[in-house]
């Protein structure tokens, strides 16, 4: 061989095993799209693996590491298959390429395991082999190749029912495969002992050259999980309910978790993947990886995702704390990581923990002293949301908090402090309820209510954060009964308020919750348990659920269409309309009040008499009050209920010219002009007039002037004595609603039954509070 021609061959083989060229055995060739995985394998989410454009670094410390990418691409392998990976290492200690076909199932990080690792180990190759019952490996060396010196190309293959091992091309040597990846999956890893140094040059996978195999890649975040349809997201879906979970994306990878979740929840939210510490972990330099991963988790399975948190207390990382900025520094890093991270996903979130636990949890309940306090100032709460609402204008501001769920001193605090911010114009639409709970610190069903109802009353929305009721553990059947009756609580006040829209529980299932870790001695805490099973307070919640998307249902006993306020079945056009029975909505509403017409929709729910849409002054799942038409003729009548799409029983009714219903309170009196003395004037509200002078249409308030009057002979007993009628008007500002004006007849002072007769038919009795004269 010419000289030159040797030169050129040893300088090229040189260059080659420097950069780390993949090149599988021969007859193989590189999977199409896994040529370069050091590129394509989204390494920058796995912790511990330092990615850079050509080669992966791990570094470990005083114990192995061992990160594996189970949030970002795996292989799908059917038949024979090889990943190829170009390693060096700082010693010998151990450095290697992990494969694993089955990740842990836990406790022990053997438990279930089918794991391969390829490396460089005591002065030589070095395999070892896991295969789910076992701490120990299967082990075996091979003499390092010949003349083998800086970055190794290794490559282990599966080839028929052997695991066959190569460096440079050359088979090192071969094992039985123990099954290793017969779940079909790869996940790509790297395994490193103490105070060693791993690079990684070139990572690649490859197939038979002859097409006997199918290799692709694949990636647990674009999975997409089949639905049972009965789920707890089914029912709460049918009504726009969300009900979520907080997720970490390196646990998509493990099947009963991706599974669960999708199946079970609309609804994420990052545990830990959205907070500073994750997005932005050096000066200015933000990571979206995993993030992005649950992004696209929730796309790929039709849910919804929050955001949390832009600014915390906590999980800021030390470059902050420790950067010795200045307030104007610290004020253009808060902006900088809002806007950038708010920015970045605009229209992908429905909402932001803008501010998370800002009050502190103790008495006086003040600002909770944090590095934005300190460096901005007290406005930093206000300045937060500005810059939050700038950067996504569309998601939803919440402000995040624990410990101020029910009526009490936080909440209060909370509550004032959420007044002050609207008072101020700052854009906040929503407060965060985390609860945390323990079996002892709950609060009741009327206390959550009370507080969520207020906080709606400021037009905020209202979601329940952060959901678990931790346990001793482990957890007796008897507290486990406790627990579910507390988060059935939790779900039936946020379902009784319309404000309330969504239920989030802090994590998925007891295998992954950060209360052991936090509460020690503590745990059972969610909806799921160590293997994946449903508890009890999953069917209190699903039994909450349930009625949601079930069948909209009219009480066929009688009582399912009254005239409001009383008792009779008849009701007239123009007149307000009890509606009984099951489903017929899925939340409390009641139509905006000061407006000029009642709505046709409320919450979703609609009411059909006779084909003519009914207007809507109140809904709640038992009760509906609408209004009858006026055009609905006397007669026999057809009342349906849709809640959501979802159509119930037709229910007949019959409609008569005039049906007096006089309102009466819980005992019995008349809505009227309190106890007045024989002489006055009095008024009683009732509904179900008959025709009017001045029609009104239908939903829309009475006039004030011209008024509306009743056209038929209207009278008023009082006491059994005629009273004289002054008038008998449809009181203004309001629908649906009668005043008749009488003066009392001479009577003795106490209570006396009052009558409205409207043409031939008459009302029910009320009681009358007279006066001494
Ligand atoms: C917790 C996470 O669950 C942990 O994994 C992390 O180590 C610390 O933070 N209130 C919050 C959450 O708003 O962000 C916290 O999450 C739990 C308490």
């Amino acid at each position: 061989m010419p000289r030159f021609l040797r030169l050129l061959l040893v300088a090229g083989l040189a260059i080659s095993s420097a950069h780390g060229a993949s090149s599988p055995h021969s007859g193989w060739t590189l999977v199409p799209g896994a040529e370069d995985l050091i590129a394509a394998g989204a390494w920058s989410c796995v912790s511990q693996v330092s990615a850079g454009a050509n080669a992966l670094t791990i570094s470990a410390g005083s114990s192995y590491v061992t990160p594996v990418n189970t949030s970002g691409p795996r292989l799908a392998v059917q038949g024979d298959f090889s990943v190829l990976a170009t390693i060096s290492a700082a010693t010998d200690a151990g450095a290697f390429l992990t494969l694993e076909g089955a990740l842990s199932t836990g406790p022990n990080f053997w438990n279930g395991l089918k794991r391969l690792d390829l490396g460089i180990g005591g002065g030589g190759i070095q395999v070892n082999w896991w295969t789910g019952d076992s701490a120990t490996p299967g082990a075996q060396s091979f003499p390092l190749p010949s003349g083998t010196s800086g970055p190794i190309p290794l490559e282990a293959a599966r080839i028929g029912t052997q695991l066959v091992f190569f460096a440079g091309g050359t088979e090192l040597g071969r094992i039985d495969d123990p099954g290793i990846f017969a779940s079909g999956r790869v996940y790509l890893g790297f395994n490193v002992a103490p105070q060693n140094t791993l690079t990684v040059s070139a990572l690649a996978a490859a197939m038979p050259s002859d097409g006997s195999s199918t290799v692709t890649l694949s990636s647990a975040s674009l999975q997409t999980i089949p639905r049972t349809g009965t789920a707890l997201r089914d029912l709460a879906g049918a009504s726009g309910f969300l009900v979520g979970a907080a997720v970490n994306p390196s646990l998509l990878s493990n099947s009963a978790y991706a599974q669960t979740l999708g199946r079970e929840f609309n609804l994420i939210v990052p545990e830990n993947v959205l907070k500073f510490d994750a997005t932005e972990p050096a000066p200015f330099q933000y990571s979206f990886c995993a993030a992005d991963q649950l992004v696209a988790f929730a796309q790929a399975n039709g849910m919804k995702m929050r955001g949390h948190n832009l600014v915390w207390h906590q999980q800021i990382p030390s470059w902050v704390t420790n950067g010795n900025y200045t307030p104007d520094q610290a004020a253009n890093i808060l902006h900088d990581h809002i806007v950038t991270v708010a920015g970045r996903y605009q229209g992908k979130l429905i909402d932001w923990d803008v501010v998370n636990e800002g009050i502190a949890n103790s008495p006086p309940y003040g600002l909770q002293p944090s590095y934005w306090l300190t460096q901005l100032g007290s406005g930093y709460i206000d300045q937060a949301f500005l810059w939050a609402h700038d950067a996504d204008p569309t998601a939803k501001l919440f402000y995040n908090d624990y410990g101020g769920e029910g009526l009490g001193a936080k909440s209060d605090a909370i509550y004032n402090m959420v007044k002050g911010m609207l008072g101020r114009g700052v854009p906040i639409d929503g407060v965060g309820l985390e609860m945390h709970l323990t079996l002892n610190g709950a609060p009741s069903f009327d206390s959550l209510s009370a507080n969520i109802q207020r906080l709606g009353a400021l037009g905020l929305q209202v979601h329940i954060t952060e959901l678990d009721v931790r346990l001793p553990v482990p957890a007796s059947d008897a507290n486990l009964a406790a627990q579910a009756q507390i988060y059935q609580n939790v779900a039936a006040a946020c379902l009784a308020n319309a404000n309330c829209t969504a239920m989030l529980t802090w994590g998925i299932s007891d295998a992954y919750s950060w209360i052991p870790g936090s509460f020690p001695g503590f745990g059972a805490a969610l909806m799921f348990d160590q293997l994946f099973l449903p508890k009890p307070n999953y069917s209190a919640v699903w039994g909450l659920l349930a009625p949601l998307s079930s069948s909209v249902q009219i009480a066929t006993d009688g009582t399912g269409v009254l005239i409001h306020g009383g008792t009779s079945t008849n009701l007239s056009p123009g007149s307000l309309v009890d509606i009984s029975g099951a489903n017929l909505a899925t939340i409390t509403a009641s139509a905006p009040a000061g407006a000029a017409a009642l709505p046709l929709t409320l919450a979703g729910t609609q009411v059909s008499i006779n084909g003519a849409a009914a207007p809507l002054l109140y809904v709640s799942p038992s009760l509906i009050v609408a209004q009858v038409p006026y055009e609905i003729a006397p007669g026999a009548a057809t009342a349906v209920v849709t809640n959501n799409g979802t159509v119930g029983n037709p229910a007949s009714t019959a409609v008569q010219v005039a049906a007096p219903s006089i309102f009466t309170d819980a005992s019995g009196h008349a809505l009227a002009t309190n106890c007045t003395a024989p002489g006055n004037f009095a008024t009683v509200y009732l509904t179900g007039s008959g025709p009017l002078d001045n029609p009104i249409p239908t939903g829309t308030v009475a006039p004030l002037s011209p008024p509306s009057s009743e056209t038929l002979t209207t009278a008023v007993t009082l006491g059994g004595q005629p009273a004289m009628l002054m008038s008998a008007l449809m009181t203004p500002g309001m629908v649906g609603v009668l005043q008749v004006t009488f003066a009392i007849p001479p009577l003795p002072a106490g209570d006396a039954q009052v009558m409205v007769s409207i043409g031939d038919a008459q009302s029910n009795q009320a009681l009358f509070c007279v006066s001494q004269q």
